[in-house]
């Protein structure tokens, strides 16, 4: 299926398709030199594949993990085209998670003032939300995207197989971002997320509590219900950004859990935890009790954390520097029913005991 988005820009189509990576000589215009950025835990099969349809590719691997999201690779990628004789009519491709989109997508819009880029996501975070909207960025002295562009892909090749490769904890990641968009704007959304992360019947409920979290990972659920997810998520996600390319307004809702989360993201030590488990953490404190509550429910099924231990002052340092701070104030989602929102200025204070209610 093609889910076209028309942000005010560009417009653009994703290709929502099993098996599609292994068609991208069809579906993208690679008869030119091509700058495939993959990252090391991207099992290698999916950029050779590319490459072996490209007329002139070169493989850039960068290494695994939030940190490799730098200025440095930013350079290295740039190098490496510059080198290799890239000219604007060339382009970059991201197959990877959101990091390498992230990277790959700012390099292709700096590079010769911007060259085409197209995206194949490979992690669920990315299918359901970094790889469309067209936000690139890199992270800067220990802070989470405060460099970045605003450039839209050409077109977004999503294909549900290459999940099958992905670690559980990285499919974790990924849905609490789709739950992010079910929170805040799908009622009926949520509740399907609560149906698929249901105990099967004959599962013990009383011994599900006595495990480890996770440890009862509905996988086979998710996999059944996985592109309904993605789909569900782009639709909500490609409406936002149709109606705010830049953030102006409605798109600040998708920050939902992420004042908090990016605070914690940049103080954890280095990829210990995932972006969208910070992001699991930092919704918690947006919603009212019951939210919570189901929210917790299904992050027990899912091993997401709720909490983490981090030094409070350090995460509330870090959230003052955040890209949405404005005289002092950020904008914060907050929730008490699903699928609405609203929008609140929040101080230091009003943040920092937010923030206490998840960093311990
Ligand atoms: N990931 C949030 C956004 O694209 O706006």
């Amino acid at each position: 299926m093609i889910l076209q988005i028309c942000p005010g820009t560009k417009s653009y189509d994703i290709v929502i398709e099993r098996g599609c990576l292994k068609k991208a000589g069809t579906l993208l215009p690679l008869q030119r030199k091509v700058l495939i950025v993959t990252d090391s835990g991207v099992p290698e099969r999916y950029a050779s594949s590319l490459a072996a349809a490209c007329k002139e590719p070169v493989i850039c691997t960068i290494g695994q993990g939030e940190s490799n999201k730098n200025l440095q690779n930013f350079q290295r990628l740039l190098s490496t085209m510059l080198a290799k004789g890239f000219d604007r009519n060339d382009c970059v491709v991201a197959v990877g998670g959101g990091i390498c989109g992230d990277l790959a997508g700012f390099a292709a819009a700096c590079y010769m003032r911007g060259v085409d880029f197209y995206n194949i996501p490979t992690t669920l975070l990315s299918q359901v939300d970094s790889s469309i909207g067209g936000k690139t960025a890199v992270n800067l002295d220990g802070i989470k995207n405060p460099v970045g562009a605003f450039y839209q892909p050409g077109r977004v090749l999503i294909d549900a197989d290459v999940l099958d490769s992905l670690p559980a904890r990285h499919l974790s990641a990924g849905l609490a971002e789709a739950l992010k968009m079910a929170v805040t704007f799908d009622e009926d959304f949520f509740r399907f997320f609560e149906e698929i992360i249901e105990p099967s019947c004959g599962e013990n409920k009383e011994e599900d509590k006595q495990k480890t979290p996770g440890e009862n990972f509905p996988e086979g659920k998710i996999y059944e219900n996985i592109e309904e997810i993605i789909l569900r998520s782009l639709k909500i996600k490609k409406d936002v950004v149709e109606k705010d390319e830049k953030e102006q307004g409605l798109r600040k809702v998708l920050n939902f859990g992420h004042t908090i989360g990016h605070g914690i993201e940049s103080v954890a030590p280095a990829d210990s935890l995932y972006h969208g488990e910070c992001v699991a953490i930092g919704m918690l404190p947006m919603c009212s009790p019951e939210i919570r509550e189901r929210l917790l429910r299904i992050y027990d099924r899912l091993g997401l954390p709720s909490s983490c231990s981090l030094d409070l002052d350090a995460v509330c340092d870090s959230m003052r520097h955040d890209k949405k701070s404005r005289g002092g104030k950020i904008t914060v989602i907050e929730t008490d029913r699903i699928g609405s929102y609203r929008m609140r200025e929040a101080d230091d204070a009003q943040l920092r005991e937010k923030a206490a209610m998840v960093v311990k």
